[in-house]
């Protein structure tokens, strides 16, 4: 007897059957999909009692079984069903006051009835959820997701039934050294499942992925593939790109795969005029429908090229926090609303800080005309020689490609942010260099690097982390950290490489409403001095091919405690966290408005 309880259990360990954690599928909003947002029963379970035994062993009666009691004398200590619940998507820190600052793990329960029709599939996607996500149906375990910021599937064909699903999810945004992020940012740890949960109906063998773009260098020639996935791989496909009277046919491979290549006249996607096209992928048993823009990015020596003319980025830095109500932003609307304010400052460029941002943001972006800078966490101090670090940087680095290389937008991917000069870490980020070349080689690579003094008035950029990169990001905080707004005027900025460069941070803080001269800090008149100098100085630096201050909107931080200005508050923002506009606003606003009339700044 006591030898099959224990096979028993193993088994239940061992999970059966588990489905893999498929392949991206792109582009959820081309499919059948049925949303599974709104409110999910919740626990709260910061000792983990769900998951482990007192032994601190996986259990296998974990709260993923969702059990009942059977009879009146079982003992069940949880009910999902007569639990509270939270919003989906959300962070659960700004949806009660306790959660606040709450680190550890939260389950999530969704119950749901399916009928599956013959021959379709079914996969349940996840937009994001920070950070460790542990998915179970029916009691089976799907799989496990790590990293807070990019989308992830499992499919569930085999496992859903017509009635009483029950999706669990056990989210834990636990901070780790060996994890990505690291244990330290500025910026808040918001926890849960964070962007939209949907089941995506699909055809037993279905478009799964397709990438299509300009080729590096050509504003004619198309170049991409589309992947099969099922069982019927080797198939006709058809690209098909109606208001170009573009039709091109393929054959898949055994595999699936197929390499397109055909050349088209197409208006080109530009900020001026964000072209999209609606471009169908038809295979043999299903059909995609996407929107588009072609636009080619390139450097040459210290220019970068949009559709083959120099331009300057007209930028500014935006993390993924909702205006007015705070938390994590999700929404279409979120997104419309931080652009429509970066419009209004002038710009034709951001910089999405410092993770992938949601998929609205960036389709927001290719409709809106402003071109996207998308990085994933690799911030500050990560563990360079951890390999499993490593596999997790380069994991959300292909998700980040996979689930956005379709956006004319996005012309830059970066690969780091403030990450300090070293062996271990240059071989680190030279590894993401690469794994990014070998997925996207169509846009320009870049990071977030810092400077330093050669003298008391020369910043010199010379990480040797800038000889694998097409585009220079720096950051510098020259006024705030480094000296008193005037101290820009007096310096000068060298590089030893002949690259374009992007000022990828710079600003300091102000409490909107406070006012006094423009040496008292924290107040928006000394914000306004130092944006006044920094525009001034950085007019002069020959290479440089675009600013994007730090930062659009006051954003929350468990780093800034200052009572009665930050309250966890980074005060950075050129607008407030309601969206009132700083005096600094007005001042890159209007140097927006004489830069794109110029469309120059320094060499010209
Ligand atoms: C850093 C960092 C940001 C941070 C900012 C600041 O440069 O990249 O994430 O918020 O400085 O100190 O405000």
């Amino acid at each position: 007897m006591k030898s099959i309880v224990l096979l028993i259990s193993l088994l239940a360990v061992i999970p059966c059957a588990q489905a893999q954690q498929t392949d991206l599928i792109a582009n959820t909003d081309g499919r059948k999909t049925i949303s599974l947002d709104g409110e999910w029963r919740t626990i709260i379970d910061p000792y983990e009692t769900g998951y482990y035994d007192y032994r601190y062993q996986p259990s296998a009666d974990g709260y993923f079984k969702d059990a009942k009691p059977k009879t009146k004398s079982d003992l069940i200590e949880y009910d999902f069903d007569t639990s509270e619940s939270l919003k989906v998507p959300g962070d659960w820190n700004t949806q009660q006051e306790r959660l606040l600052f709450y680190e550890g793990t939260i389950w999530y329960k969704k119950a749901f009835d399916y009928q599956r029709k013959e021959n379709t599939r079914l996969f349940v996607y996840f937009g994001a959820a920070n950070y460790i996500a542990d998915v179970y149906l029916n009691g089976e375990k799907l799989g496990r997701h790590e990293g807070g910021f990019t989308p992830f599937n499992f499919e569930i064909t085999k496992l859903v039934r017509d009635t009483g699903n029950s999706l669990i999810v056990k989210v834990d945004n636990k901070r780790r050294r060996d994890a990505v992020p690291t244990l330290i940012t500025d910026w808040w740890n918001y926890g849960g499942l964070t962007r939209q949960v949907k089941l995506v109906e699909t055809p037993a063998t279905f478009v799964q992925d397709y990438f299509i773009q300009l080729q590096k260098g050509s504003r004619e020639r198309i170049s991409g593939w589309v992947k099969l996935n099922g069982s019927k791989l080797d198939q006709k496909v058809t690209v098909r790109i109606p208001e170009a009277r573009i039709s091109k046919s393929f054959t898949t491979d055994a595999n699936g795969s197929a390499q397109i290549t055909f050349d088209a006249a197409l208006t080109l996607w530009s900020p001026d005029n964000p072209k999209l096209y609606e471009v169908v992928i038809e295979a043999e048993t299903d059909q995609v429908q996407d929107e588009i823009g072609f636009r080619t990015i390139e450097t040459r020596g210290t220019e970068i090229l949009l559709n083959g003319r120099p331009i300057f980025l007209r930028g500014v830095c935006i993390h993924e926090e909702a205006p007015f109500r705070g938390g994590r932003a999700y929404s279409r609307e979120d997104a419309l609303t931080l652009l429509t304010w970066a419009k209004e400052l002038g710009v034709n460029f951001v910089r999405l800080a410092h993770y992938p941002h949601n998929e609205f943001m960036l389709r927001e972006a290719d409709r809106l005309g402003i071109m996207v800078w998308s990085e994933i966490p690799v911030y500050w101090t990560i563990l360079w020689e951890n390999s499993a670090t490593l596999e997790n940087a380069q994991n959300q680095l292909t998700e980040m490609i996979a689930r956005d290389k379709n956006r004319a937008a996005i012309i830059i991917w970066s690969m780091a942010n403030e990450t300090p000069v070293g062996d271990a870490r240059l071989s680190f980020l030279k590894k993401l260099v690469e794994h990014a070349r070998s997925l996207d080689p169509g846009r320009l690579i870049s990071a977030a690097m810092e400077r330093h003094y050669i003298d008391d008035k020369t910043e010199m950029i010379d990480d040797p982390l800038g000889e694998y990169l097409d585009v220079l990001g720096c950051n510098e905080y020259v006024g705030w950290y480094d000296g008193l707004p005037e101290k820009a005027d007096r310096l000068e900025w060298k590089t030893k490489y002949q690259k374009p460069l992007i000022m990828s941070e710079f600003g300091g803080s102000a409490l909107y409403g406070n006012h006094g001269d423009a040496l008292t800090r924290w107040t928006e008149e000394y914000q306004e001095e130092i944006y006044k100098h920094q525009l001034a100085a950085l007019r002069k630096v020959p290479f440089l091919r675009g600013i994007a201050p730090w930062v659009l909107k006051d954003f929350r931080s468990p780093h800034r405690q200052l009572p009665g200005i930050q309250d966890g508050y980074n005060r950075k923002g050129l607008v407030s966290e309601t969206g009132v506009r700083k005096k600094a606003f007005f001042v890159l606003q209007q140097f927006y408005r004489e830069t794109a009339a110029q469309n120059t700044v320094g060499n010209k």
